[in-house]
């Protein structure tokens, strides 16, 4: 039986994550910031028959991350479904920027993703699907003003993500990202085009089907691809230097602080 970890499990897209992975009949640890406030979860948990584990995450404090590793050292995790972020985003007009504000979405929506994948990889490495699956949007890459805030944290999480997918390739681990559609959540104050319950549906069909050679990939809800990041760039571009002059540099300079030490 497939297990998947879903973080910002106990409300909006996270719990339509969790009613999606039971009804395919995936045993689900459910990773929250509260688990005693975490109401609506705990009542999908008493009736799942102890296929949903409940684990305290806090993405602003990495200690709680860490204690969830060490809780699930051994476990094997097919799926590890980042979907918790700091959603709001306070206006940001040249000349009001909240600076606080922004380093915590930073903190939560780019740096916890990367701590997330980094204290679960050997889970994730032990299991059979092998797939790490980061819930972005599509406003990390749309141009129109506004949600500063929101918008270059989740930017960053795609460069995060595509970084990702280069280093664990060879594990075998993949490791994507994507956009939920407009989902009718709190974040949205209930608008929308989807619920909670249809885009996970969405997702999870992606996440169902992608393999190794998708990995680095983003993904719009309908299973379509947008660049993930500015795919470059050609060896002779301007000011580019080839790849083999700095492959030998990088190479050259290993050698001399190794001869140092
Ligand atoms: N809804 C949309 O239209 C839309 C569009 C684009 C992208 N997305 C993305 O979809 C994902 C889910 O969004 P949503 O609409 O369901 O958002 P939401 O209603 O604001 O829910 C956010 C979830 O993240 C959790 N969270 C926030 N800060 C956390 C922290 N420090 N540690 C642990 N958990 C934390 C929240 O937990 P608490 O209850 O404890 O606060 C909650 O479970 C997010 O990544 C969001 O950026 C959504």
């Amino acid at each position: 039986m497939p297990t998947v970890l879903i973080t910002g499990a106990n409300r909006g897209l996270g719990l339509g994550f969790v009613n999606a992975y039971l009804a395919g009949g995936w045993r689900v640890i459910a990773a929250v910031r509260d688990p005693a406030g975490a109401a609506d979860l705990n009542r999908i948990s008493g009736t799942a028959q102890g296929m949903v584990t409940v684990e305290r995450c806090d993405l602003e404090d990495f200690t709680t991350i860490e204690g969830m590793g060490r809780k699930l050292s051994g476990t094997p995790i097919d799926v590890l479904l980042a979907n918790a972020a700091l959603t709001t985003s306070p206006a940001s007009g040249v000349g009001d920027t909240d600076y606080d504000a922004w380093m915590r979405a930073f903190k939560v929506n780019t740096m916890a993703q990367m701590k997330l994948a980094e204290t679960l990889v050997e889970n994730v490495a032990a299991s059979g699907r092998k797939t790490m699956y980061f819930v972005s949007s599509r406003i990390g890459a749309k141009p129109p003003a506004g949600m500063i805030l929101f918008r270059s944290s989740k930017s960053a999480l795609n460069q995060v993500v595509m970084q990702l997918s280069l280093l664990l390739k060879d594990r075998g681990i993949i490791v994507a990202c994507g956009h939920p559609g407009f989902v009718k959540t709190k974040s949205t104050a209930d608008m929308g085009v989807f619920t909670a319950d249809e885009s996970a549906g969405y997702l999870k069909k992606i996440i169902d089907g992608l393999t190794l050679d998708k990995s680095g990939q983003f993904f719009e809800p309908d299973g379509s691809t947008l660049p993930i990041v500015t795919r470059q760039m050609s060896s002779n571009a301007f000011g580019a230097k080839p790849p083999d002059a700095w492959d030998a540099q990088q190479k050259a300079r290993a050698k001399d602080a190794a001869s140092e030490n």
